[in-house]
């Protein structure tokens, strides 16, 4: 696939075939992934990658500990957002909604808790970054993650990012034995694509590019 192509065509999966990922075929996304720049090429990214029988372990102990605590998806702002970011916020879940209808699931559960099982992706990349280096890093993590979503695209694989679960950090922590010393920044759901299924349908708006950009010349 030609890379214009992928990222223009890159979208979120939010359900998938119930079909393993062979090892070898994520190991590649993942070297694809580790070519990303890191700042003095640190390469702070570290993985956890969970399937099979285990994977479903991990979903259920995310789905409890969503019942007991009730942590939603939230971008966790410090301050309440601007106009122009809340009306993103509202247009893409009401946008979404409409799909979730035919689901038959309340937005809200097919939202948090389908992001707490990965939307049934065979597959889950937990991604860690040690306690060491400062949140900059994040910066690393998240150049990465564009590059592994976009690698798995062109293995013909679907992928959603899935930021929920840093609010589970204990429960994944303890139950894959991550030490202490490092972080959950996040995970990924990968799998096979279900595109038959209506909700990967979906599709998000970009605004204009010029909502953007300030150009001084
Ligand atoms: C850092 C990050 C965290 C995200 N967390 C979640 C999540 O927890 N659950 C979910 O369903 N989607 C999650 N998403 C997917 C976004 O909702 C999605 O990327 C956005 O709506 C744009 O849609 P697109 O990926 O189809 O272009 C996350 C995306 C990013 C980049």
């Amino acid at each position: 696939m030609e890379l214009k192509e992928a990222l223009k065509t890159r979208r979120s999966v939010r359900a998938f075939k119930d079909e393993p990922v062979p090892k070898e075929v994520l190991r590649k996304v993942l070297e694809y992934a580790i070519c990303a720049p890191s700042a003095i090429n640190l390469q702070p990214w570290e993985f956890v990658v969970v399937s099979g029988e285990e994977k479903k372990r991990l979903s259920r102990r995310l789905i409890k500990a969503y019942r007991e605590k009730r942590i939603s998806c939230s971008p966790g702002n410090v301050k309440p957002l601007s106009p122009v970011f809340t009306r993103r916020g509202a247009d893409s879940f009401s946008a979404l909604s409409k799909y979730v209808e035919g689901t038959g699931k309340k937005f809200e559960d097919f939202i948090n808790e389908g992001s707490c099982e990965f939307y049934g992706a065979p597959s889950a990349i937990i991604v860690c970054l040690d306690n060491s280096f400062s949140h900059r890093r994040f910066l690393d993590i998240g150049i990465m993650l564009g590059y592994l979503l976009l690698a798995a695209h062109d293995f013909g694989l679907g992928t959603c990012p899935i930021g929920l679960i840093s609010a589970y950090e204990d429960e994944i922590k303890e139950l894959l034995n991550i030490p202490e010393s490092k972080s959950v920044v996040m995970g990924v759901a990968i799998g096979y694509p279900d595109v038959d299924n209506p909700i990967n349908s979906f599709r998000t708006e970009r605004d204009e590019l010029d909502q953007f950009v300030r150009w001084i010349d």
